[in-house]
C-alpha cells in the first residue's frame, strides 16, 4: 500500500526506540485509516495522515466503527451501505442498524467528491473525477458530497444562470403553470437555486439525465402537483433535444387536467417519461350507503391504474393535497374498506391505511433490483388571508420568504416516513417540503389557468407552481439521487 511507504523512512535504531511507544499507539489508528483509505489511493499522503481532519473532509463513513472503539468518530452518522441512495431515507438507516457488522462491497467506494463550485454558477459534473479531491479553476477546494448529506436543509441562492428553460423553449408547460405566458411581470422567481448546507447538488444536465434513463421508463404517479413536476422534467430534458420531432406524445393528446395517461417518448434515448393521474394512490370508488350510491375511497385497494406503473424503472409517487377536509367529504361516509363504508374516519388514520396499501403494493409488485422508488413529500401551499376558496392570495409575493417556522412539518409527511420505514423496498424520500416552504413567490397566483365562466376570478392558485420554477429543483434532487446511485453501481 502507498501509505506504508510513507512510513518507511530511514529510521535509526535509537530513534526507533524513542518513537516505538508513539508508533505502537499510532499503529492501531494507522491500520484503521489504511483500511478505510485503501479505496482512495489518489489522495495526497499528508491528507491521509491527518485522520480526524481528512476523514471529515472526505465524508468517510464510520465503517465498523464499533469494532475499533474510536470514540472520536462516534459522532458520525450511520453509513449508507445498503442501496447507494444518498439519504435522508430512514429506511436505510434502519437496515443498517439491523446489520452493523455487514461490510458490504460498497464500503470500498463510499467516498465521492463533487465538483460543484460553491457559487453554483460553474457546476461541472463530477463523473470523471469522482475519486480526486480537486482545487477548482477558481482556487477553491471543492466541497465534497457525502452520501449522508441532508439536501433538504439549505437556502435559496439567487443565480442568474437559471432558469434551465423558458416558456418559449418548452412546449409542454400547460396553461395553468405557464406564468410568464400568462403575463406574470416579475422574473426573479425563476432564478433561485437551492443550495444545501452540507453539500452541493449538481446542476441538472439533460444529456446525462437522458443517459441515465436510456431505454427506460421514468414514471410519475400522483396528483396535479406531480403533473407539475412531470412537466418540469419534460422541459428540463427537452433542453437536450434539438429536433422537436424526436420527442413526441405517444398518445398524441394535449396535456390537460383530466384523468389519464401521458407518455412522452425521447426517440434517441428510447426512453419514456410518463405521468399517471391518481389523487390518492388508492382506488376512488362508489358504494351504496342507505339508499344512495356515493363516492367512496377504497383505502384498502390500490388505484386501478397501478398495472401501468409496473415495470417502470424509476417511479416517483406523491399524494397529499387531496386528503383535505373539503375533498374527502370530511371523512363522512367516504372511506371504505371491503364492503364497509365508515360513517366517519379521521383523515390521518385513512391516509396511513392508504399509504400502507400503497406500500404493500410496492413491496409485492416492484423489483428493487430493477426499479428505483421515490416518494415526494408534500408541497406547501401559501394562501394568505384566507383559504384557497375564500380569498386566500399570494400574488404580491415576488421574493422567497426569509424564514420559515420549521415547526409545522406536516403530519402527512411524518406518516409517510413511518410507512416507508417499514417497507422492504428501499424508497427514497424526495424531501421537498421545507425547501418549497420558502417559495411563496413560486405559485401561479393569478397567472395560472384562466378562470372558467361562472367561477370567481378572485381565486388564486397558491398550490401549484409556475414553470420554470420550484419543481425544477425537485427534479434536480431526483437527478442528484439517480446519478449518485448510478455512480455507486458502476464504479
Ligand atoms: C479534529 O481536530 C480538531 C483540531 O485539530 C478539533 O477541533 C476537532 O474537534 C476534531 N474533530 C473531531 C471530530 O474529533
Ligand atoms: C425532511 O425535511 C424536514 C425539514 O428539513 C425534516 O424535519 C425531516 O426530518 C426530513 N425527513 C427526512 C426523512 O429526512
Ligand atoms: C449482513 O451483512 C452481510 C455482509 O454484507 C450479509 O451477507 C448478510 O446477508 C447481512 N444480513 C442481513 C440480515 O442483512
Ligand atoms: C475493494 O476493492 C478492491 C479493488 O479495488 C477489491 O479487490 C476488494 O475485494 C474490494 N473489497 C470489498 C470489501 O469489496
Ligand atoms: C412566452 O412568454 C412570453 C411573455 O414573456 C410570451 O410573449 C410568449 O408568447 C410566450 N411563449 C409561448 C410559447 O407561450
Ligand atoms: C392508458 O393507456 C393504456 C394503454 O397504454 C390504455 O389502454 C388506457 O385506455 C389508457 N387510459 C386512459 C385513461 O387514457
Ligand atoms: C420571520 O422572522 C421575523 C422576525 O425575526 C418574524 O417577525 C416573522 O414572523 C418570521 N416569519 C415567518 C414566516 O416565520
Amino acid at each position: 500500500m502507498e501509505k506504508q511507504r510513507s512510513f518507511s523512512f530511514n529510521l535509526k535504531p535509537t530513534r526507533l526506540l524513542v518513537f516505538s511507544f508513539t508508533l505502537s499507539s499510532s499503529l492501531l489508528l494507522l491500520f484503521f485509516s489504511i483500511w478505510v483509505f485503501k479505496c482512495i489511493p489518489l489522495i495526497p499522503q499528508e491528507t491521509q495522515l491527518h485522520f480526524n481532519k481528512s476523514s471529515q473532509t472526505l465524508g468517510l463513513k464510520p465503517i465498523n466503527i464499533q469494532a475499533f472503539s474510536i470514540s472520536a468518530e462516534t459522532h458520525f452518522r450511520i453509513p449508507d451501505i445498503s442501496s447507494g441512495n444518498s439519504v435522508v431515507s430512514v429506511v436505510e438507516k434502519v437496515q443498517i442498524k439491523q446489520n452493523k457488522s455487514g461490510v458490504s462491497d460498497r464500503d470500498n467506494k463510499s467516498e465521492e467528491t463533487q465538483n460543484g463550485a460553491l457559487d453554483g454558477i460553474t457546476y461541472s459534473n463530477h463523473d470523471q473525477s469522482s475519486k480526486k479531491i480537486q482545487v477548482s479553476g477558481g482556487g477553491r477546494i471543492e466541497k465534497k458530497k457525502t452520501s449522508e448529506c441532508d439536501v433538504s436543509k439549505g437556502r435559496w441562492v439567487f443565480d442568474e444562470s437559471y432558469p434551465l428553460y423558458t416558456n418559449s423553449s418548452c412546449p409542454f408547460i400547460d396553461e395553468g403553470f405557464s406564468c410568464e405566458a400568462n403575463g406574470r411581470p416579475d422574473k426573479d422567481y425563476i432564478r433561485w437555486r437551492w443550495q444545501p448546507h452540507d453539500c452541493n447538488i449538481p446542476r441538472f444536465n439533460a444529456v446525462k439525465m437522458l443517459e441515465l434513463i436510456r431505454g427506460k421508463r421514468l414514471v410519475f404517479v400522483g396528483d396535479s402537483i406531480n403533473r407539475n413536476q412531470w412537466e418540469s422534467m419534460l422541459c428540463l430534458l427537452r433542453g437536450a433535444i434539438t429536433d422537436p420531432a424526436r420527442v413526441y406524445e405517444t398518445h398524441g393528446r394535449r396535456i390537460t387536467k383530466g384523468k389519464g395517461n401521458y407518455s412522452f417518448k425521447f426517440v434517441d434515448y428510447k426512453c419514456t417519461v410518463e405521468y399517471y393521474v391518481t389523487h390518492f394512490l388508492v382506488h376512488e370508488s362508489k358504494a351504496r350507503v342507505g339508499q344512495k350510491r356515493v363516492q367512496t375511497l377504497r383505502i384498502d385497494s390500490i388505484d386501478r391504474g397501478s398495472s401501468r406503473w409496473k415495470g417502470a424503472d424509476v417511479l416517483v409517487f406523491n399524494t397529499a393535497h387531496w386528503w383535505s377536509h373539503y375533498k374527502t367529504k370530511a371523512g363522512v361516509n367516504y372511506y371504505q374498506e371491503g364492503n364497509q363504508v365508515y360513517p366517519h374516519l379521521d383523515v390521518s388514520v385513512a391516509f396511513r391505511r392508504a399509504l400502507m396499501t400503497w406500500a404493500s403494493w410496492v413491496d409485492r409488485h416492484i423489483n428493487p433490483h430493477k426499479t428505483q422508488v421515490f416518494f415526494r413529500s408534500s408541497a406547501p401551499s401559501h394562501f394568505r388571508g384566507g383559504q384557497w376558496n375564500s380569498g386566500g392570495h399570494c400574488k404580491e409575493a415576488t421574493q422567497p420568504l426569509n424564514n420559515i417556522s420549521g415547526t409545522d412539518y406536516p403530519e402527512k409527511n411524518v406518516i409517510a416516513e413511518e410507512v416507508i420505514k417499514q417497507m422492504k423496498t428501499p424508497v427514497t424520500l424526495l424531501n421537498v417540503t421545507s425547501l418549497s416552504e420558502y417559495r411563496i413567490d413560486g405559485h401561479p397566483s393569478v397567472y395560472g389557468r384562466k378562470p372558467r365562466k361562472g367561477t370567481s376570478s378572485s381565486i388564486q392558485d397558491c398550490s401549484h407552481w409556475c414553470l420554470p420554477g420550484v419543481p425544477d429543483t425537485w427534479n434536480e434532487l431526483l437527478y442528484y439521487y439517480l446519478q449518485s446511485k448510478e455512480k455507486h453501481s458502476s464504479t
